[in-house]
């Protein structure tokens, strides 16, 4: 599995924490920046992550900035992208079972990091449902 992330000024200390963790646990990451803590504009974090999910490069993306708000409407934004903005461990589960989520994103000022990290465990592991669930998605495209 490889995990594309990214992030703003805002969720740089998350952004590292989140890869060590992963690599730690075998999973490679591609990380798109930022790469310091200078303002910065955080869609544009968005769009590199989301291209490198949507290209099949990446089979999830994951995008932290300060509320996780920012970058979940920037990720939504893009086409084939299903983002969700996550704040619990129930969201993170039920996100990628009925929605199908293929990026997360968190808010560095809004949950601990050990919550976040646990979050991230949660959406990787957890599978799609599909049935009705794919038939809401397909609604999407039409
Ligand atoms: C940066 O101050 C902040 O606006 C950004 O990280 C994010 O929270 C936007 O939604």
């Amino acid at each position: 599995m490889k995990i594309a992330i990214g992030c703003d000024h805002a969720g740089v200390d998350y952004k590292l924490v989140i890869i060590e963790h992963l690599n730690k646990n075998g999973i490679e990451t591609e990380d798109f920046g930022t790469y310091d803590k200078q303002s910065c504009h955080y869609p544009i974090y968005a769009k590199k992550v989301t291209d490198s999910v949507v290209s099949g490069d990446a089979d999830f993306g994951i995008l932290v900035c300060g509320t996780g708000i920012g970058m979940s409407i920037a990720a939504n934004k893009v086409k084939g992208i299903r983002a969700a903005h996550v704040t619990d461990c129930f969201s993170a589960e039920a996100t990628r079972q009925h929605n199908n989520a293929n990026v997360l994103c968190l808010g560095q000022r809004i949950i601990g990091e050990g919550l976040a990290l646990k979050i991230v465990d949660i959406f990787i592991e957890t599978e799609f449902l599909g049935g009705r669930h794919q038939e809401r998605l397909d609604l999407f495209d039409k």
